[in-house]
């Protein structure tokens, strides 16, 4: 048997062989853990990557939602460069930098009003969680420690710490996870696409607030410190909510005395055509904003939350003056990290947040002309961020009956015609750099057309599917 495995892999790249020995991928199941290989991409340019096997791929995921500017970027790689030569790292616990201070200024002009500091983490996980450990340090010092317990949705994701991951709501994040799930509370998916059938989408949208007041009742809001939401879910596969859903559950947790922490990981930095999309898009001014990945395109790991001043007022008021948020991490404030991204904020202010506001109703509208395959019961998105969602048949819209690897086998096709998709069991998820032009769709819209119809045969060909 060892002799076949070794026979097997004898003329796989060096570098292949490598990860198999000795990198554990992120996400990987049992029977693979420690053992994976997977595609090696080797370089990027503009909106293209190029693989091991040189084949020349549109980045429809963008990385993973976060190469916002596009790849190979001088202006950010001299900043880097520059910054690294000036000075490459300091500590936070007890000094600041340049790079960190500009950078929060310029956040905080662009954040809601109100949202004037912000706290700087590695990532979104950690931004998350920087959030949900300062409302139970608030809570503390204010002198309700029962108001804890955090709000999610099912369908959500918030991060892979420990505290970021129980509040996941995905169909499988907790099948072998131990998670703390005492203080979480769930809430539906605001997935119009699978409202109760016969509902009208207002109705729905109400019924969803109402499933919130409900909960408060039930629970107390003396219970609840925060409800957490992505603006629009992405990796639960680009679920944008009911008209009025953000702004009514908004409304109850001022009511109720429970923050409002708008997730925006994926959708800030230009995604929706803005740096924060909370107000510009969805009107909301939230209690907290945790972002990362477009913050710096992907270029350096850097994360952060926008924290309202209001919540600080509150502290500064309380009596224990001295109660510590022990709470920092060795790279907050990274002064490369921060370089990277006051270049980064520079591009998309300079011309890229124009770019993506022109070209993303273009976006939406080429990719909604594949709902005319049977195999795709919905494609939506908004901004630069999309879901083709794949079906059974229009009637039942299950997605179950379907081999669940449909979303993989677009994606194998889709790679072979030159595009990167992102496959969600029975869904593809797009959200291409920022700077993609309307032929580069056209492109996009073509590749997936025929990889689905492709995906549509083989299913038919192996009896998995009627057609
Ligand atoms: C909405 C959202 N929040 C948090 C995270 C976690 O971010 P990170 O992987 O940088 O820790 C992600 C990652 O995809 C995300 O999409």
């Amino acid at each position: 048997m060892a002799a076949v495995v070794k026979d097997a892999y004898a003329a796989e790249d060096p570098a292949d062989r490598l990860a198999r020995d000795h990198l554990v991928q992120p996400w990987p199941v049992s029977g693979s853990i420690g053992a994976e290989a997977r595609g090696r991409i080797l370089e990027g340019d503009g909106i293209y990557v190029t693989d091991h096997a040189g084949r020349r791929l549109i980045d429809g995921p963008a990385g993973m939602w976060c190469v916002n500017v596009g790849h190979r970027r001088r202006e950010i790689v001299d900043a880097m460069a520059e910054q690294a030569m000036a000075l490459s790292y300091n500590s936070p616990w007890y000094t600041t930098n340049d790079p960190s201070a500009e950078l929060a200024a310029r956040l905080a002009g662009h954040a809601p009003e109100g949202l004037q500091h912000v706290f700087y983490t590695t990532g979104g996980s950690s931004a998350v969680e920087t959030a949900l450990r300062f409302m139970q340090f608030r809570n503390n010092v204010l002198g309700r420690p029962a108001k804890k317990r955090i709000v999610s949705r099912e369908g959500a994701y918030h991060g892979s710490t420990y505290l970021s991951a129980s509040l996941n709501g995905r169909p499988r994040d907790h099948d072998w996870m131990d998670s703390a799930s005492e203080q979480v509370l769930k809430l539906s998916c605001p997935n119009p696409f699978r409202r109760p059938a016969g509902m009208a989408v207002e109705a729905f949208c109400a019924h969803l607030l109402q499933e919130f007041r409900d909960l408060i009742a039930r629970e107390g809001a003396d219970t609840i410190g925060a409800f957490i939401a992505e603006p629009i879910m992405a990796s639960g596969g680009v679920i944008v909510p009911p008209d009025g859903y953000l702004a009514g559950m908004r409304a109850i947790c001022a009511e109720h005395d429970i923050l409002f922490i708008a997730d925006e990981v994926v959708t800030a930095f230009g995604r929706l055509g803005d740096v924060f999309a909370s107000e510009q898009v969805f009107g909301i001014a939230p209690d907290m904003i945790t972002f990362a990945k477009g913050v710096t395109s992907g270029y350096f790991p850097l994360g952060g939350v926008m924290i309202a001043e209001r919540l600080f007022e509150d502290l500064r008021r309380s009596n224990h003056s001295d109660a510590m948020f022990a709470h920092g991490l060795t790279y907050s404030s990274h002064p490369i990290g921060c370089a990277v991204a006051n270049a980064n904020l520079d591009l998309l202010e300079g011309g890229i947040l124009d770019h993506a506001r022109t070209v993303a109703p273009y976006f939406q509208q080429s990719l909604k002309a594949l709902e005319a395959l049977p195999l795709v019961g919905e494609v939506r998105g908004l901004g630069l961020m999309a879901c083709v969602e794949c079906v059974a048949d229009h009637v039942s819209n299950n997605p179950l009956a379907l081999d669940l690897e449909v979303g993989k086998r677009i994606d194998r096709h889709c790679q072979d015609l030159g595009l990167l998709v992102r496959p969600l069991i029975h869904m593809c998820v797009m959200s291409p750099p920022l700077v993609i032009e309307r032929g580069e769709i056209d492109r996009m819209r073509e590749i997936l057309d025929k990889a689905i119809r492709l995906t549509q045969d083989e299913l038919v060909r192996e009896g998995l599917w009627r057609g």
